[in-house]
Order: C-alpha cells, then structure tokens, then sequence
C-alpha cells in the first residue's frame, strides 16, 4: 500500500520551510532525518528525558511526542536557532561558564527549556526554573550547574530581551 504524504509549511528558526513527508513522521523524524537538524536529541523517544525539547510557538515541547502535521502554520525553534552563527546565545555562553555541559546530550533540551521559560517569565526565580527544566533529565552534571547557569542567563538579560 502507498504510503499517504502530507505537504506542510512552517517557520523554522525564522525561515519559511515546505516539505513533504510520510503521514506518522514525528516532528522529531522530521527535524532529524528529513531536514537534517540534528541538534535535537533523540533520548527516550517517548516524552520521558527532554532530549528533544523544542520551541512551538514559543513553547517548550517534546519533539519525540508531536507529529510533524502539528508543525503546520505554526514558529518551529530548535537549538540550531539560537546563536547567530558567529557567536553563542547569552544562554549558551552562561552554560559553558557554568561547566553545565559534560556529554552534552541533554543540552540542546535544556537550552530551548530556559529559552522558553525566559520567554514567559521576565524573571524567573529557582523554583520557576526548577519546575522549567524539571523534564529535562541529565545523567553528567547532578544539575547544580545547570540550575547556577539558568541565573545567571536571567540575570544577565537585558530588560525587555529574551
Ligand atoms: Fe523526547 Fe525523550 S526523546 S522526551
Ligand atoms: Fe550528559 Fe547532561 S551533560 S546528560
């Protein structure tokens, strides 16, 4: 039986994107194998670890849990999006300062979690970015630096900046 496909359109990282895939393809499948953005991180595969965290309308989603059919009309971010291609986000730099990235396999997750919690909270104190990252599991760090590297991404930002 031929496979049904599906045409969709959305903004990825700023820039409009159409493609074509396979009915089923998960929003993470779709990332990954198809448009190669393989900055988000396939863990669990089923809304447990946070490794695939993206941004959908500027919230924070598991990738491994959305179909790509969700994506359609809607400002798709992922970690490639973060930088400018020159120099890091203040997030990325605040992580990197902080040691909070050892393997780095639950990073990419984390920064688009404090991303988007940064987004909704102009200011966030630890119990907001607690209960933000909190589906975001890291097996390297024990956390302290992550949470330390959040405070001061938050506290670094200019007023009215995300
Ligand atoms: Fe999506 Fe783990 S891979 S939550
Ligand atoms: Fe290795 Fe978080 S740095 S899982």
């Amino acid at each position: 039986m031929a496979h049904t496909t599906i045409d969709l359109s959305f903004a990825l990282n700023g820039k409009p994107k159409k493609v074509k895939v396979p009915a089923g393809t998960t929003a993470l499948e779709l990332l990954r194998e198809i448009l190669n953005h393989r900055g988000t991180k396939e863990g669990c595969g089923i809304g447990e670890c946070g490794a695939c965290t993206i941004q959908v309308d500027g919230k924070a989603v598991n990738a491994c849990l959305m179909l790509a059919a969700q994506l359609d009309g809607r400002d798709v971010r992922t970690v490639e999006g973060l930088g400018d291609g020159e120099h890091l986000h203040p997030i990325q730099q605040a992580f990197i300062k902080h040691h909070a990235v050892q393997c780095g396999y639950c990073t990419p997750g984390l920064l688009m979690s404090t991303k988007a919690l940064m987004e909704e909270d102009a200011e966030p104190d630890r119990t907001a970015i607690v209960k933000a990252v909190s589906g975001n599991l890291c097996r390297c760090t024990g956390y302290q630096q992550i949470l330390s590297a959040i405070e001061e991404a938050v506290a670094q930002r200019p007023k009215g900046d995300a």
